[in-house]
């Protein structure tokens, strides 16, 4: 389902991306616990390059345990345009790159959320335990960045190492680093520094706070920036961070969803919602259209039965029903049904499965299966007696089930069951 898409964005991702001076490239799948290369093309780049890996979306465990460490991976040497390392996330988890060079963070550009492909691998985490940040951080106001509205992003010191530093990270679009004002110390807002966003309203972002231990070593937080009450732009210039619509960085590489290039108002769980509505959506159309064909068959079936007038199984023709049995499944095998009136009950029955015409039979349909219980009951009577074991043919109805090996024999008694439609009919 998602292959055309993938195609169309694979597509899409092989063009020239203009806005950075250097490219770079996935060059294998990434996928759980397997080596990830990442190759740097382009003779404007300076090194040391650097890639931060850092987990987007939610964890793709049931219990929904974070497993997955924000990677801040070093090229080997101030002129290697390759690294490799070992990429410990677990498969189906999603994850966005950003490139550095010597010259600033994110100056090769960043990826849309790239999916971790499944491997047999699972040595690289462990499940049972949820990963923790070195240390918090809070912004206020909590839970929103509001684009040009002024944010306090603070912390407790004692937990720290160093000053702490906050990188902007855009999927698809531009990270930048957070511009730290004066650092002060706020009661109860901690130490900390007011940072104004001029980021547009709607785009996602991932804040990632580090220290001197590391880039990311505070974990990542994931915000789509608000307009606001006032969509206040007067901080926004043509400068702005923001999801370009562009080429994302990093080459070909497996997405969970298209709509996460454009950045914006995706999440990994509206994703994952659209997903499984489509695929559900697909399950339900092709389940829908089995359905449709399977009635329509029948109902061809039917109309073909009576134009044929062709026997419904009959006493006797026990044997003889192998065509219609190879077709259906028991449950949905014609029912034979013999019309009330006891003497054209007696002539079919003895007519022969291949060329009996029975036209008052066809009217008469039962949709449920043999019932054992009054086969047994029935059984050894014959043709003859049938009228007057109508009765108990009614109360036995309630049995459900495959009919035994003694259906055939039997099923000519069976036929009588349902007095109720003879009323109706009459
Ligand atoms: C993964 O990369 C590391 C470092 O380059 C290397 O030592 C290791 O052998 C590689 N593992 C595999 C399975 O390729
Ligand atoms: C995974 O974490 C659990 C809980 O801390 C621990 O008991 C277990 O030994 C760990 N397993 C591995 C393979 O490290
Ligand atoms: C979460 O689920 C995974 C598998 O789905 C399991 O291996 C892991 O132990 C679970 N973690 C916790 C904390 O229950
Ligand atoms: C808009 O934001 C700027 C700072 O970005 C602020 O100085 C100004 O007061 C705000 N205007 C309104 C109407 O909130
Ligand atoms: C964090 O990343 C920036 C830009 O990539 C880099 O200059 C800095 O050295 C990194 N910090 C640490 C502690 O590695
Ligand atoms: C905010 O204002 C810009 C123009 O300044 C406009 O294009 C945008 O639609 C507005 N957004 C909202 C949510 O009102
Ligand atoms: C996200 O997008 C949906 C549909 O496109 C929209 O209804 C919703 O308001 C958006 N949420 C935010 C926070 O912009």
């Amino acid at each position: 389902m998602l292959g055309p898409f993938l195609s169309l964005f694979l597509l899409l991702l092989e063009l020239p991306a203009p806005s950075t001076a250097y490219s770079w490239s996935f060059t294998s799948t990434p996928a759980q616990c397997q080596n990830l290369t990442v190759s740097v093309s382009g003779s404007d780049g300076k090194g040391p390059y650097r890639i931060l890996i850092v987990p987007f979306g939610s964890s793709p465990f049931a219990n929904n345990t974070e497993v997955r460490r924000i990677l801040d991976q070093k090229f080997p040497s101030d002129s290697a345009t390759e690294v490799t390392f070992q990429l410990n996330y677990p498969e189906n988890s999603q994850f966005v790159a950003v490139v550095s060079d010597a010259t600033g963070f994110g100056s090769g550009g960043t990826s849309v959320a790239a999916q971790v492909t499944s491997s047999d691998d699972f040595s690289c985490y462990n499940a049972s335990q949820d990963v923790s940040p070195d240390f918090v951080y809070s912004i206020e106001p909590s839970n929103q960045i509001v684009q040009c509205q002024q944010t306090r992003i603070w912390w407790d010191p004692a937990n720290v190492e160093g000053t702490p530093n906050f990188l902007g990270v855009i999927p698809g679009g531009e990270s930048f680093t957070v511009p730290e004002g004066t650092i002060t110390e706020v009661t109860s807002e901690g130490t900390g520094f007011s940072w104004t966003p001029s980021i547009r309203g709607g785009t996602t972002l991932l804040l990632v706070g580090g220290d001197d231990r590391g880039n990311g070593t505070a974990g990542s937080a994931l915000f789509t920036v608000s307009s606001g009450t006032s969509n206040n732009s007067t901080c926004l210039t043509s400068d702005s961070p923001s999801s370009t619509p562009g080429t994302p960085a990093g080459g070909t590489y497996p997405t969970s969803a298209t709509d996460e290039s454009s950045g914006g108002n995706s999440s990994n769980g509206n994703n994952t919602g659209a997903i499984v509505g489509g695929v559900v959506g697909g399950v339900v159309g092709a389940i829908a259209l089995l359905l449709l064909l399977w009635f329509l068959r029948r109902r061809h079936r039917q109309k073909q039965e009576k134009e044929k007038t062709v026997d419904l199984l009959h006493e006797d023709d026990g044997d003889e029903q192998a065509p219609n049995s190879a077709e259906l499944p028991q449950y949905y095998e014609p029912e034979p049904f013999i019309i009330p009136d006891p003497t054209v009950a007696s002539e079919d029955g003895r007519l022969s499965a291949d060329g009996r015409p029975i036209s008052q039979i066809l009217s008469v349909r039962s949709g449920t299966p043999d019932i054992p219980g009054s086969t047994t009951s029935m059984g050894g009577v014959r043709k003859g007696g049938l009228r007057s074991l109508r009765p108990v043919n009614i109360i036995q109805h309630d049995d459900a089930g495959p009919s035994g090996p003694l259906r055939a024999e039997e099923e000519p008694e069976t036929v009588e069951l349902p007095p109720a439609y003879t009323k109706i009919r009459q």
